[in-house]
């Protein structure tokens, strides 16, 4: 069974995603086949997002984008245990990337860490967000990368949001299985804008999930 989402649509949306783009495959220090300009980061740094991180550990991916949208009216929340796995992933056992409970002490009072389980977090924090918030453009980063977590986390979102961008950070794992699904039993669509490849396969994958 083929369970890899091909690439259907590179880059529609002009605007939005390349600016995403640029800026997620930034992260990873990959060539973006130019795509990636300087001008493209430097006109991303007005546009307010609701930036919402599932997997934070030390904070390095959250800070990474935080740094990028310097908007004042951006909003970063960043979902871990910090206490690692719930349960064993690939090869790694429950309690890999635990951090003793400690969150990232970062000096940007846009970011806030919530520290729990995201199945007993997310739907929490869902019912709290407000008017404002909801209307920002919204970029998931899936970093889990548990097919438990991810599963859950895309169903739990799909209540309150309908159209938001995505990057998976390593497709090629369990989170490949859950978005695949998700995407099945919910009959929902997607447009894949950009991924790396990893051994031919796609890795790090930025695109927009559609209802
Ligand atoms: C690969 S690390 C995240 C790396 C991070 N994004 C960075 O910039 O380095 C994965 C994280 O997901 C967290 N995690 C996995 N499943 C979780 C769950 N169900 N609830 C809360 N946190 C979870 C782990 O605690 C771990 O810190």
């Amino acid at each position: 069974m083929d369970l890899s989402p091909t690439p259907k649509v590179i880059s529609s949306e002009k605007q939005n995603s390349t600016l995403f783009l640029a800026i997620a495959f930034g992260q990873h220090g990959r060539s973006t086949r130019g795509l990636a300009r300087k001008s493209l980061l430097l006109s991303s740094i007005s546009l307010a997002i609701l930036y919402i991180e599932f997997g934070v550990w030390k904070g390095h991916s959250i800070k990474y984008f935080a740094d990028k949208y310097k908007s004042a009216s951006s909003e970063f929340y960043g979902f871990d245990t910090f206490y690692g796995f719930p349960e064993k992933c690939l090869s790694m056992e429950k309690g890999h990337y635990s951090t003793a409970g400690e969150m990232p002490q970062l000096n940007d009072v846009r970011i806030k860490f919530i520290k729990g389980l995201f199945q007993e977090t997310l739907p929490i924090f869902l019912k709290k967000i407000n008017f404002e918030t909801k209307k920002k453009t919204v970029l998931v980063h899936f970093d889990a990368p548990l097919h438990s977590a991810t599963l859950f986390t895309l169903f739990k979102l799909s209540e309150k949001f309908t159209n938001y961008y995505f990057i998976f950070d390593q497709l090629g794992t369990e989170e490949c299985r859950a978005l695949n699904n998700f995407n099945e039993s919910t009959l929902s669509d997607y447009d894949l804008y950009f991924a790396s490849l990893w051994n031919r396969a796609p890795e790090v994958v930025f695109g927009k999930l559609k209802s």
